[in-house]
């Protein structure tokens, strides 16, 4: 659908850097969120009436409701690799495409979740919070002593992209036996490469000194790691999640940290974030962050540009760069 100018409308649905927004308004009306706040589901129906196309971040949720009162929506491109704010069911059923922003951020993401799984295991965060509440007035051998990290086995759930990479830094870097268990077995040379060796998930649990979440999340895989998976973790383990929130059972995680059933826990996403399970806020053996694995400036810049150039091919040219779903038919 033509705008008053013309040219196919967009909506930018949240705040994204004015060089992303150019290069929309190079082909589009471009119609901008221009807040770090979230439109609320009929707001965000009202935006879209008239556009073509969207931008989205995981916190809006585009769903039947969405799509229905939206009829002439072609594309919807999260700045995102995750999804699961897209009912894909009915999106595919609106012939609506949908993209993500895959690879631009797989490197990056890895760095961050070996990060959170180092200020885990070595208690950076306790320790920090102990030295600026300036109670470092004596010193003793065992003083925030850790887990060791090299030469430790790196337990991975979900090896997709980001779990490879995280994997390659683990047997490359630190010398870890790296474990994994996966919907599917990688192939015989990927496995090679990340010189990671696959096992059930029970295995993984029993084994993993470091066990790092990567899986994607769907309804299947809610709370995949609750009271009785972390009871079967070793007293000794750290567990990292940075896939998403709803795949730790975060009630059962914050009990199991304060009991000391595993040693601490690096968190970057939560069930129902922005808002933190306060059971957690409260426990000194978690590190907390907020759901910024990919954010250095270079890969945010890169997965905004890739949405738009998901748009713009797709709107001139009919045929999106990384589509979630190819065979919706050409807008
Ligand atoms: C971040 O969580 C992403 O899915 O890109």
């Amino acid at each position: 659908m033509a705008s008053t100018t013309g040219r196919p409308a967009i909506l930018v649905a949240r705040k994204v850097f004015p060089e992303v927004v150019d290069h929309l308004r190079a082909h589009f009306d471009v119609d901008l969120n221009d807040t770090d706040d979230v439109l609320s589901p009929q707001q965000l129906a009202q935006r879209l009436q008239g556009k073509v196309g969207v931008l989205t971040t995981g916190s809006e949720r585009v769903d039947a409701a969405l799509l229905t009162a939206n009829p002439q929506l072609k594309i919807v491109a999260n700045i995102a690799v995750g999804y699961n704010n897209f009912d894909m069911a009915a999106i595919n059923a609106a012939g609506v495409l949908a993209t993500n922003t895959p690879d631009v951020l797989t490197e990056t993401t890895a760095d961050f979740g070996f990060a959170l799984l180092m200020a885990t295991a070595r208690r950076l965060t306790e320790s920090e919070h102990f030295l600026r509440a300036g109670l470092w007035n004596r010193w003793s051998l065992d003083m925030f002593a850790g887990a060791e990290v090299h030469g430790s086995t790196l337990g991975i759930l979900g090896m997709g992209r980001i779990g490879q990479a995280i994997a390659r830094r683990g047997a490359h870097g630190f010398g870890m036996k790296v474990i994994y268990h996966n919907r599917s077995r990688l192939d015989a040379a990927l496995e090679a490469d990340c010189k990671a060796c696959y096992v059930d998930k029970a295995e993984l649990l029993r084994e993993a000194d470091h066990l790092m979440l990567v899986l994607p999340y769907s309804p299947e895989v809610h709370h995949t790691v609750g009271a009785a998976e972390i009871a079967q973790m070793k007293r000794t383990a750290t567990l990292i999640n940075i896939a998403r929130g709803g795949i730790v059972d975060d009630a059962a995680l914050a009990v199991a940290l304060r009991e000391k059933r595993i040693a601490a826990a690096g968190l970057d996403v939560f069930e129902g974030e922005p808002k933190v399970h306060p059971d957690l806020l409260t426990v000194p053996n978690v590190v907390l962050s907020p759901h910024i694995a990919s954010a250095t400036m270079g890969t945010r810049m890169a997965m905004a540009m890739l949405a738009a150039d998901n748009v713009i091919a797709y709107l001139t040219q009919g045929k999106a760069l990384t589509p979630l779903n190819p065979d919706v038919t050409s807008a």
